[in-house]
């Protein structure tokens, strides 16, 4: 196998775009460029202005200034990078069909497909094929159909690279990740070598004992495993939240004595509003759809379970806000603080408080909308995307605020729907003397000072604990 001169990534988004930052960081032998379709992304990329890169990550700018323009390039010039590369990344969207056979359930692969048959139709040489965006089980067989039938001859080495970093900590996650998982064809010289040399460029900075080469099908299907067991878990502790409401327990007790147990662990038992995200709930479908297809409905709904628990999360949530402002939100001010999927992102694929905005928006309510990082137009898309109402009738219903304190002023009720930091410290005091009274404050997220809250004289509610 020739030497890793050159990488290409097809696809700038919140994978490629941080994962190929570290890589040209930790390997500046190595020329990376990242290509893209939107051209409009790539500019961002490039942006002088490291503020105005197209995705918020802590610690990605300080990557990005370090190897953009050294080893580390942006382009919209596909066809050159897959040429000059030894090794393609593909990271391109996997979103759940919205059409056709499978919708809602399936990974429409089309954006897979279209990379697949660019790099079959353009490369002149030899090149290892990394499939890094979450895919379902055996799509690596449907990428080698379509490089040996399209491609002119060459031969492709394919391998699974599954992403496990999580976002608002892609950076960390990248630099100290717990494993690798290096999915190849163990069973020819070629095909050991292709992971071998994969092997070699995350051991410029991760032990060796953390990367692990397994077969592609074991690769794949860890992803969608992984992804469904952390899912259950937030589900299994929402599960009990309303339990804990409803029989005067405290979720957060539950979970610390749960979480001690070292079997079980304490990570990823925090319950909430529900959990979002472009991994969780796309991943789980594709089991689902996976395990249907093939005639395991037991396991199907199994883990259907895991989805139905969390919409009904975020119903529940909704139905308490209407519930406890007297049965009726209609044309009253409710104000979200938070409308990403978790703290230290901008991003808000199924973000909880989209659904929870939808649902009472159907009962009327003015919804008053602020996040740190989240852009005003990608609050609507979000809810246009949801195909519920007119974009008019949302544009109505929905105003996104500039500054928290504006956004409460009048309100009849508070939500939190994402746990970023800057939440707890506002001046809450400030925030109760400009409210409608009571002043009611829905926490999702289990984040704000209860006792603090409750002597200022908001109507406090917290998931999972009786109403204080
Ligand atoms: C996830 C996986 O963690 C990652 O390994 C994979 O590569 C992609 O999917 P991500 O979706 O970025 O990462 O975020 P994650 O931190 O896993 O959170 C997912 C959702 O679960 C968020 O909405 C979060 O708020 C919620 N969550 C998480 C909870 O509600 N409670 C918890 O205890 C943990
Ligand atoms: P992820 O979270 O998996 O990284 P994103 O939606 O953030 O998903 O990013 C995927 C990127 O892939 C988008 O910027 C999209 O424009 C790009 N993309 C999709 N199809 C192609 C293609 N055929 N060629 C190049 N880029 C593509």
């Amino acid at each position: 196998m020739k030497q890793i001169k050159n990488i290409c990534c097809i696809g700038a988004g919140y994978v490629g775009g941080p994962t190929m930052a570290v890589i040209a960081q930790k390997c500046p032998e190595i020329n990376v460029t990242v290509v893209d379709i939107n051209d409009e992304r790539i500019k961002q990329w490039n942006n002088e202005n490291l503020e105005d890169l197209p995705i918020y990550e802590p610690g990605l700018k300080e990557v990005v200034s370090d190897a953009r323009g050294r080893n580390l390039f942006f382009s919209t010039d596909i066809d050159k990078a897959i040429e000059d590369s030894e090794m393609i990344f593909m990271s391109v969207n996997t979103p759940t069909k919205t059409y056709g056979k499978g919708k809602g359930m399936a990974a429409d692969l089309k954006y897979v497909e279209l990379s697949a048959r660019r790099i079959a139709e353009v490369a002149k040489d030899d090149k290892i094929v990394v499939e890094k965006s979450t895919l379902p089980v055996r799509t690596a067989e449907a990428v080698r159909s379509i490089l040996d039938n399209v491609g002119s001859g060459v031969n492709f080495q394919i391998l699974s690279n599954p992403e496990f970093l999580a976002e608002g900590t892609a950076i960390n996650d990248l630099l100290y990740g717990d494993r690798v998982l290096i999915g190849g064809d163990h069973s020819t010289p070629e095909g050991q070598a292709a992971m071998d040399a994969l092997t070699d460029i995350y051991a410029h900075w991760m032990p060796r004992e953390k990367l692990l080469q397994t077969n592609v099908w074991s690769s794949e299907l860890s992803k969608l495993t992984a992804n469904a067991f952390l899912a259950q878990r937030v589900s299994s502790i929402n599960a009990m939240s309303e339990v804990c409401e409803k029989t005067g327990a405290d979720v957060e007790e539950i979970s610390r004595a749960v979480g001690s147990d070292s079997r079980v662990g304490p990570k990823f038992l925090n319950s909430s509003v529900g959990f979002g995200g472009s991994c969780f709930q796309k991943d789980i479908l594709n089991l689902v759809y996976i395990c249907r297809s093939m005639g395991m409905d037991e396991v199907a709904d199994y883990w259907e379970q895991v989805i139905i628990m969390n919409d009904y999360q975020k119903k529940r949530f909704a139905d308490k806000i209407i519930n406890t402002l007297y049965n009726t939100v209609a044309e009253k001010k409710i104000t979200f603080l938070g409308w990403a999927f978790k703290k230290d992102t901008n991003d808000t694929r199924e973000t909880a408080a989209m659904y929870v905005a939808n649902h009472l928006m159907e009962d009327h309510a003015n919804i008053h909308a602020y996040d740190p990082k989240v852009a005003p137009r990608q609050m609507y898309e979000d809810l246009n995307y949801l195909g519920t109402r007119s974009e008019e009738e949302n544009k109505a219903l929905l105003n996104v605020e500039k500054d928290p304190y504006e956004a409460t002023e009048d309100a009849h009720a508070v939500a939190i729907l994402t746990e970023w930091d800057e939440f707890k410290d506002y001046d809450w005091q400030k925030i109760y003397d400009n409210m409608k009274k009571p002043a009611f404050v829905f926490d999702g997220r289990n984040i704000l000072d209860v006792e603090k809250l409750n002597a200022i004289g908001f109507k406090l509610y917290q998931i999972g604990k009786s109403d204080s």
